[in-house]
Order: C-alpha cells, then structure tokens, then sequence
C-alpha cells in the first residue's frame, strides 16, 4: 500500500479543486463561443480568434458583432504592416511588386471600412437601428471584397512570400466574413433582446 503525507494530498485535493472549478467557468464561456461562431461559415477560425471575449461577450449579439469587427481590424493591421515590411525588403519583383501597393491600398480601405464599422457597433441605438445596420452591412461587405482583391494581382503562387502572404489575406478574409455574419445575426435578433447590449 502506497501512504500519501497528509500535506501532499491536501496540497493535490487543493489543486485538483483550483482546475475543477477553471474548467467550469471556461465550459460556459466555450459554450458562448461557440453558439456565437454557429452562425459564421469558418467555425473553427471563429472559435479560435474570438474566444478571449467569452466572459465579456457572454451571450450578447451585439457584443459578439463587436468582438467580430475588432479582432478582423487587428489582424487587417498586422498584414499591412506585413505588406510594409515586404516592401521594406524588396522581396517581390515585377508584377507581384505592384500585387503588393495594390494590397496596401485594398487593405487602408478595408481598415477604414471596418473602423467605421466599429463606430457604428459603439453608439447602437433603437430608433436608428436598421439604418445602422444596412451602414455595418455596406461597409463590412465593401472590407472583404478589398481584401479579396488584394488577393488577385499576384503571380507565381508558388513563391515563398507569395504563399504566405495569399495565407495571411485568406485568413482575414475568412475573420471578415465571420464578422459579417455575426452582424447579420445581431440584425435578425435585434437589440433590447436577452442582456444585449
Ligand atoms: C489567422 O488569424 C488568427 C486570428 O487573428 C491568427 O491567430 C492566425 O495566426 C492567423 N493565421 C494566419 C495563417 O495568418
């Protein structure tokens, strides 16, 4: 028979308590998340970048719409700043050279779009709410056909930092549409319903 030190198993009890009860409350707020995310056509993507605002967010399709817009303008800033450093570096030649402006352009519109967005996200107000949302949805939907254009002036697809820059707008594109569609949802369930906003 193996004896345990008393200390050593109320230490282990203790422990075993303190990740019991963080599962629990991370349970609820992966539950949230992924309701949200039911809506949006790249699941897994969506669950991944928006499960920090789990506790926030809680189940409120207004603040799941906000979440959406805000992480889609984080990750539209990263990949300009990645476009610049590809400039900075010259990595691309001829066409793919001018692929690149194209893109830092493409991508200034959709992060003023979405930032627009997120204004409008900010100050949600019943009497102008449909209004409101036709605004979210002009602007939104105008953010992902910029990054969708971005990815059309590119040759050679096969190049390295062709790859993973077609990857990195892909990958925004998707967040962008997933934003889209949780605008959408807060549209069709309106405000003044169950904690929202
Ligand atoms: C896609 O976006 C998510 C969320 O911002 C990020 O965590 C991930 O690294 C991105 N993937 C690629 C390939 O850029």
């Amino acid at each position: 028979m193996i004896v345990i030190p008393l200390p050593m198993f109320l230490f282990a009890l203790f422990l075993s308590l303190l990740t019991n009860t963080g599962q629990m409350v991370s349970a609820k707020g992966k539950d949230n998340v992924r309701e949200a995310c039911s809506v949006t056509r790249f699941q897994s993507l969506c669950v991944h970048s928006l499960s920090p605002f789990s506790n926030t967010a809680g189940r409120s399709p207004s603040k799941w719409a906000r979440a959406g817009v805000s992480v889609s303008i984080g990750e539209v800033k990263n990949v300009k700043s990645y476009l610049a450093e590809l400039k900075r570096h010259g990595h691309m030649k001829g066409r793919n050279k001018v692929a690149v402006s194209d893109c830092v352009e493409s991508f200034s519109y959709a992060l003023d779009e979405l930032h627009r967005s997120l204004g409008v996200l900010r100050r949600l107000s019943k009497t102008t709410f449909s209004t409101q949302m036709g605004d979210l949805n002009t602007w939104i939907s105008a953010a992902l056909t910029d990054e969708e254009t971005c990815l059309e002036g590119f040759e050679d697809n096969n190049e390295k930092h062709v790859k993973v820059l077609q990857n990195r707008v892909q990958n925004v594109s998707y967040i962008t549409s997933n934003a889209l569609a949780l605008v959408n949802k807060l549209a069709t369930t309106g405000l003044g319903s169950v904690n929202d906003p």
